[in-house]
């Protein structure tokens, strides 16, 4: 009882934005209290409604190669994972999916792929323009990884609004247990701190339960979340694929990652925070409760359904046959079903950008 109400007063103190040490955050990771946690989500949904109200923004996801030159271990499009059957769509048919996706109310459109070299900076920025010239009310977001610094102005250029990199994990050394030693956590921050200068809205983030992760790792990415003040974060439990060095390690819990996106909202009010589709893949209702924890995006694929399960990252991924405006009509009826409403507009952070922010 009373180690209930210490760890309510940690909850307290995050949500009236005071100073929480790094024991309580440890005591608020590690605690299996389902009282503090049901305080928790309920102070993350009063901090929430109080910015975006009851609104859910919806993203279309369109994921458009799954080629990748990187072996990260616990990725399923792995370069050296040689069971994935590779895809690529091209101009046109990415063009098609956010022409289907206008019609189902998408004002977002996130091009979403592995590193894959056979596009060029310039055949990105001519499919980023053909979009934005289609569909000027609509944002573009690329997720594409870490790409060079005249590339990420020429997209920016060419009208990318926003920008989704996870940075993995905040902890050198546990970014080496996740990545081969060609990658490296320094870069991956570089890139970030870029896209911010360009004037992209910013997404970072990272798996939650990934192999090696202990408390402090978890700790150490509030802390550089926190002084990056990304315009959204990513967050989802990991989940093994079977044809990675990381086939056998035990997944990431519902609980821990509910627990952190009710965190991470406490501590940045204004981020856009999505119930991703790997929460929805490790519980039914996964996605409801990650907005019932503060979150207040999903992202929806728009991919085609043909090679929906090509993109396979982790195991036993939802979604993948069904028809785009199936998804759409199941997640309106999901999100009405627990008193939210899912919403048809842009919906930009509240986070300002860097150009907001200085001017330039
Ligand atoms: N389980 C969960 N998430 C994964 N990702 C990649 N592989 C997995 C996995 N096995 C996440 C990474 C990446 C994002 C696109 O998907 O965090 O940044
Ligand atoms: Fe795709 Fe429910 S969101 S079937």
């Amino acid at each position: 009882m009373e180690k209930t109400e210490q760890l309510c007063g940690i909850i307290d103190r995050l949500r009236a934005r005071e100073a929480v040490s790094d024991e309580d955050y440890r005591r608020l990771l590690l605690a299996s209290d389902p009282e503090a946690a049901e305080y928790l989500y309920q102070a993350a949904r009063a901090v929430r409604e109080s910015y975006y109200g009851k609104k859910v923004y919806m993203r279309g996801l369109i994921e458009f190669t799954n080629y990748c030159r990187n072996n990260c271990y616990y990725c399923g499009i792995r370069r050296d994972n040689l069971h994935a059957e590779r895809y690529r769509l091209e101009e046109s048919e990415i063009c098609a999916c956010a022409e289907e996706g206008y019609a189902l109310g998408f004002r977002t459109f996130v091009l979403q792929g592995g590193e894959d070299g056979y596009y060029t900076k310039e055949t990105i920025g001519q499919i980023v323009a053909a979009l934005k010239e289609r569909h000027p009310d609509c944002a573009v977001t690329l997720s594409f990884g870490e790409w060079d610094y005249a590339a990420y102005q020429h997209w920016r250029a060419c009208g990318a609004d926003r920008y989704l990199l996870r940075h993995e994990t905040a902890d050198e050394a546990h970014y080496r247990r996740l990545h081969p030693q060609e990658m490296s956590l320094a870069h991956r921050k570089n890139c970030l701190r870029q896209l911010r200068e360009l004037g992209y809205q910013v997404g970072a983030g990272f798996m939650v339960g990934s192999p090696g992760q202990t408390a402090d790792h978890l700790i150490k990415d509030l802390h550089y979340l926190q002084q990056l003040q990304p315009h959204m974060v990513g967050i989802g439990p990991f989940i093994p694929q079977k044809d990675t060095p990381f086939a056998k390690e035990p997944g990431g819990t519902l609980e821990l990652t509910l627990k952190l996106l009710a965190i991470l909202r406490l501590l940045l009010p204004k981020a856009l925070l999505p119930a991703t589709t790997a929460l929805g893949t490790i519980h039914p209702k996964g996605r409801e409760l990650g907005i019932l924890a503060g979150a207040n995006v999903v992202m929806p694929n728009l991919s085609p359904v043909g090679v929906r399960k090509k993109y396979l990252l982790y195991d036993h991924k939802i979604c993948t046959g069904e028809e785009s405006a199936q998804c759409v009509a199941c997640l309106r009826q999901r999100i009405a079903s627990i008193g939210y409403e899912l919403r048809e507009d842009r919906g930009d952070s509240l986070v300002e950008t860097h150009r907001e922010l200085t001017g330039r």
